[in-house]
Parts: C-alpha cells; structure tokens; sequence
C-alpha cells in the first residue's frame, strides 16, 4: 500500500523513515514530477535501484561533476556521497543550491586524509627542500579542504575515469607527485604509465616524514598517501584465482581502487562507467567476474542477460555502506521538502576553501579527458 501523503507540519525525516523502500516510491514520482525542472537528480552508480531509479541523470564521479556544471535546475539533488556533493556545490551556478539527501552518507577514503595531515607532510617536504619538485593531485574522493590544498600548490584533482591523464600533466610541470588520499588508484596509475614500483612511497601521515628515509624520499617519483576504499581494498589476489578456476574462460574486470595485486591479475580495470561499457559491448554468452560495489555489480547483470556477470567475491559482497545511506525515505523528504519551500541538507564549501577548490576541478576539467 503507498504511504499517504504527509503534511508540511509533521514532515520530520523520522516520519518518513516509518515506511518500508517500496511505499514511497508513487510520492517520490508525484514530487519528481511537479518539481519539473526546478531539480534535477543526480545518481552515482553505487546507488540502490530504489533510489537510482528516479535519477535524471546517472553516471561515475567525473560525469556527475559535469552534469553538475551543466545543470540549470535551482536546485541538485545529490544521490551520492559527500565529497561528491561539495563538488557539485563547487561547479553550480549562484543561483543553485545542492542537497544531500543525508548528511551521514560521507566516504571513509575521503576521511583518511585531513587537512592538519596533508600540511604536516608539505611542510616536512619544504624542510627537506623538496616541496618546489612536488605537485599534488587529489582524487575526486576527497574533502574540499584537500581539493583546495592542491588547488593553492599549483595541482588538480583527478577521477578514476582520468587519472592516467591527470598524472601525465602532472608530471610534465614537476618530476614528483604527491598523490591524495587512495595509495591503490595511485599506485596502479603510476605502473600503468611505466613508473617502477621502487619509484614509489607510501606516505603513512601518523608517521614523520610518512616513515620514510630523506635518500627514498629523495628517489621517488610519486608519495602514495596511506588512504584506500574499505570496499575495493577487500577484493584480493585469491578471489581472482578462485573465480578463474571455477569459471574457465571468464574475464575479470575491476576498479582502480581496487589493490595493485588484483589489478595485475584482471583482464581489465577501469572506471564505474568503463566497467559498464565493456559489460554492455560484452559478446553474448560470455563470463564475466566483476569486482566493484556490489549494487553496481547486481545491476549490471539483471539488465544484460546477454552475458553472465558475477560477483568477483560473491561471499563477502563488499558494498559502500555510506552510498547506502540515501534510502527512498530519504529522497522522498528531500523532494516533498523542497515542494514545500524548503531546502534541506543544502551542502556549502565554506568560502576559505572555495576559490582555491574550484581551481583544482577546473585545472582537471580542463585537460577535456
Ligand atoms: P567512479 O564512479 O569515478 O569510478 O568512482 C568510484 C567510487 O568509489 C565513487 O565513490
Ligand atoms: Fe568512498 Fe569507497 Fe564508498 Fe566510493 S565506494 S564512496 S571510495 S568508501
């Protein structure tokens, strides 16, 4: 039974977290609808179906960054995480306002590298005389006080979709990067372009000097900040072997942020948008093992019977629980909220951070990669 409609006085978040997925989904078409294009919804491809589905545009982190920057709505519905948000705070228009339908569903990759950390570490490189050799270069999947941090030091930002792309520029400006927050995205990049693995650090910041000697320090050509994704890092060398042994002739394709010894035994890596492309082009009838979050994953295989998709560690299934924290309820009271005159869980970069922020996208939306 759809759940009634509920009055702008009691339309509290609890009120709508009483109904199950499933009961809301008639309101949040009704509000979708009569918001016309006063809204626009945004959906990462880590998304529930529930939610997803009602997403006028779905994408990976750099599409949604550029459908942001592209959008007229007033307001952006984000159906993703925070970071995410923040960047589209940081590319709309004056006019926009974007909304996180809740403020909970943060990214605990983004969370490993604070601000106090990053600038402990730069100012530990400019004792050592080095900082004028660095650029640094922030994944998406980070704060905006990180984005800005790179912005003020000459660097740019980077999406798993152009990171290869991001690092070469970096690299024609300074020999050495210092790369934020994910080590796994950075390290796989780096090989990718024929960087030696002894020509890479990890930078553990509870460490000085990221525990690592002046003369290595000195050799390397990318610090790899000591951060990684809780839901990627959990896919390993033995779930690679296990599927190949049980399904012979299987193609393995998985995620950049997924460890370097996994990427090494793929067939394929790529972004969430990649991985969707070489599902969709598959030949019919052909296996294939996929190791990313598993809603993607679920998806991916309900809409192409052509192929068979499968988990890549179909015991763990590894799934972003902070992507899963925007449910129907959520969007719904976001939507009906916002019918109702009122903009709710509006995300703002704090205006310290937002020029020097801007500056990092924009360098890396330059590039048109
Ligand atoms: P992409 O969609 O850019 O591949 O990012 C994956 C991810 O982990 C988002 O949080
Ligand atoms: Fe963060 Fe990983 Fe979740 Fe992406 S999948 S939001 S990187 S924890």
């Amino acid at each position: 039974m759809p759940a009634p409609a509920v009055s702008a006085a009691c339309a509290t978040l609890d009120n709508y977290l009483l109904y199950p997925d499933h009961a809301l989904a008639g309101r949040i078409a009704e509000a979708r609808e009569r918001l016309g294009r006063a809204a626009v919804i945004l959906g990462h491809h880590y998304q529930r179906d529930e939610v997803v589905r009602f997403a006028d545009f779905r994408g990976d982190s750099l599409q949604l960054s550029r459908q942001a920057a592209a959008s007229q709505a007033d307001h952006i519905v984000f159906c993703g995480v925070h970071f995410m948000a923040e960047s589209a705070d940081l590319l709309r228009r004056p006019h926009q306002k974007v909304l996180l339908p809740d403020l909970q569903a943060g990214c605990s990759m983004a969370d490993m590298a604070s601000l106090d950390q990053v600038e402990q570490a730069w100012e530990e490189l400019e004792r050592l005389q080095l900082a004028d050799e660095v650029l640094p270069v922030a994944y998406v999947n980070s704060t905006a006080a990180i984005k800005a941090f790179c912005g003020r030091h000459g660097g740019l930002t980077c999406t798993s979709a152009n990171a290869r792309q991001v690092l070469s520029w970096a690299w024609a400006r300074k020999p050495k990067i210092l790369f934020l927050p994910d080590q796994h995205l950075g390290r796989n990049t780096a090989h990718d372009l024929g960087v030696a693995l002894d020509e890479m650090l990890v930078w553990n910041p509870r460490q000085a000097y990221g525990g690592n000697s002046w003369e290595r320090l000195r050799q390397t050509r990318i610090w790899l900040w000591q951060g990684h994704c809780s839901v990627h890092a959990r896919f390993q060398p033995r779930h690679v072997e296990q599927v190949r042994a049980d399904y012979p002739g299987v193609k393995v394709l998985v995620h950049p942020e997924c460890p370097f010894e996994v990427v090494q035994r793929a067939d394929l890596s790529g972004s969430t948008e990649f991985i969707i492309r070489q599902i969709t082009q598959a030949p019919a009838g052909s296996i294939w093992a996929v190791g990313t979050e598993v809603h993607l994953v679920h998806r991916l295989a309900r809409e192409n019977p052509h192929c068979t998709v499968l988990h890549l560690d179909a015991a763990g299934c590894p799934w972003c629980s902070t992507m899963f924290r925007i449910t129907p309820a959520h969007l719904c009271w976001t939507l009906e909220q916002l019918l109702a005159g009122q903009a709710v869980n509006v995300i703002t970069v704090p205006e310290a951070n937002r020029a020097a922020a801007r500056l990092a996208l924009d360098r890396m939306l330059q590039l048109a990669v």
